[in-house]
């Protein structure tokens, strides 16, 4: 085998998205777009990766983390002085180096294998990885020798009007030997339109010395979108969601209405599970087989074992255990964990608390900073009030308690093992296990009080 690596340009700033944030940091199916790339790249077998940054090189480095090297390129003067950058990463490395761009989010793995594998095929000092745009404006065209193999890339700013009408582009995505690349890039001169150091005239250049450079077609190429505005960004986000959906779907998740499901990257579903319509999926969420999740459902980083309800209920990085189930119209706020068997039910809203297994809160709560054990029931309309103003306080509430409807749990309190409180009451005071609470004022009669009134009136 030989060495791979890869140099991922991404320190453009993207004018066109008039954005405070890098353009390649901007979220495609809820992942910044160079991560995309990145992904992609490394799915393909290639774990020396090089970013190079310069635009908001910070950001970019914080969100990228140290799964990448970095070569900083402080003032762009073009794509082939950005590969120039990474130059220093490359010198113990002899073997075939990647260039891709970070705006590229729908590139796949695929294509990154087939690119480095037909370089290998064809022999090449460089492969371009191409397209036939039926409008190639704005595109580096292909310029090939009757041959097949290409003579070199011209950017459209500088092509004769006889280029111009090229139909095969340059999508930005090369394969190189790491030798000829970074002696090539050496040579190159910002002698253009644009006064860039292009990194497509090393092509030429290497050409001219007598060496292969091939052009790989691409099948479809809307993967090698770029993204420079918004409007592009929303296209690939629609193109993203659609593979997501049917990736999914092919692993044996039923999903009854794609267009209005909205799932993340790297978001796992179990087999079995069937997801209705209007339901949004983010993060690192989780989901076992056998769920139904939706209508109306939003997870954002849950976690949820097999068998698991969630209809018309908002669920943050929390946990539900298997055969529970959630709403309609439950607020799980994060850190929360749901046991097993457990109901979470409509109008509930639990923040930052533990509800043990086969536990019930079914109407309309509020428990927050709570510690509930198993085989609990939470009466209508119990709130837990854990926030004085100032702190927040722990409700502890043990097994098999019976908390009777509207009671108040004024925190920090503990209600025991066993422990039934009557409806109505405000708890102050801990209540022992198997006691009874009651904690509301007395009931008085007044017997045929309203008959003496009307005769009054
Ligand atoms: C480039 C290609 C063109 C190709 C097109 C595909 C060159 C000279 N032209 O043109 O043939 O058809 O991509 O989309 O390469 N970047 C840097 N530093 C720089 C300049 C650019 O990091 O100094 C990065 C940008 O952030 C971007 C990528 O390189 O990710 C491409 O740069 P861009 O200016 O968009 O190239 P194009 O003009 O589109
Ligand atoms: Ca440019």
């Amino acid at each position: 085998m030989i060495q791979l690596g890869a140099v991922i340009l991404a320190a453009g700033k993207g004018t066109r998205m008039k954005s405070k944030l890098p353009k390649v940091l901007h979220k495609v199916c809820g992942r910044p777009m160079v991560l995309q790339v990145i992904e992609a790249v490394r799915a393909a077998g290639i774990e020396k990766m090089v970013a190079v940054v310069g635009h908001g090189a910070e950001e970019v480095r914080q969100a990228l983390g140290s799964t990448v090297e970095y070569a900083v390129q402080e003032q762009q003067l073009g794509t082939g002085h950005a590969v120039q950058q990474a130059e220093a990463l490359f010198v113990e490395f002899n073997g075939a180096v990647l260039v891709l761009c970070g705006d590229t989010p729908l590139v796949t793995r695929d294509t990154v294998s087939r690119l480095i594998q037909y370089h290998q095929e064809q022999r090449a000092a460089a492969t371009v990885l191409t397209a036939l745009m039926e409008e190639p404006a704005g595109y580096g065209r292909i310029v090939r020798h009757p041959n097949g193999t290409v003579a070199k890339i011209v950017e459209d700013k500088d092509a004769s009007e006889q280029e111009r009408q090229i139909k095969e582009i340059n999508t930005g995505a090369y394969c190189f030997n790491s030798g000829e690349l970074f002696s090539a890039l050496k040579n190159l001169t910002p002698a253009n339109a644009q006064g860039e150091y292009y990194l497509t005239d090393t092509l030429e250049i290497l050409q001219k010395q007598g060496k292969t450079i091939s052009g790989m077609v691409i099948q479809d190429p809307r993967e090698m979108m770029g993204i420079n505005d918004r409007l592009q960004l929303a296209e690939a986000e629609a193109m993203m969601r659609k593979r997501i959906t049917e990736n999914l779907m092919r692993e044996g998740v039923t999903i009854l209405d794609p267009a209005t499901t909205w799932i993340d990257q790297g978001v796992k579903i179990g087999a079995d599970t069937v997801i209705y319509p209007n339901t949004v999926i983010e993060g690192s969420t989780v989901i076992g087989e056998d769920c139904l999740i939706g209508p109306g459902a939003r997870l954002v980083d849950a976690s949820l074992e097999q068998g698991v309800e969630v209809q018309y209920s908002i669920v943050l990085e929390s946990t539900l255990g298997a055969q529970t189930t959630v709403g309609p119209y439950a607020y799980i706020r994060p850190g929360s964990s749901i046991g097993q068997g457990a109901k979470v039910g409509d109008f509930v809203e639990i923040k930052k608390s533990v509800i043990g297994n086969g536990s019930k809160v079914p109407h309309l709560s509020y428990i927050g900073d709570s510690f509930i054990g198993e085989q609990v029931n939470i009466g209508a309309g119990t709130i837990t009030c854990n926030y004085d103003g100032k702190n927040k306080y722990n409700t502890t509430i043990g097994d098999g308690a019976f908390v009777g409807s509207n009671t108040n749990l004024v925190a920090p309190v503990e209600v025991g093992p066993g422990a039934i409180i009557a409806a109505g009451s405000t708890i102050t005071k801990n209540v022992p296990g198997e006691a009874l609470a009651v904690a509301r004022s007395k009931q008085s009669n007044i017997d045929n009080w309203v008959s003496k009134k009307k005769k009054r009136d």
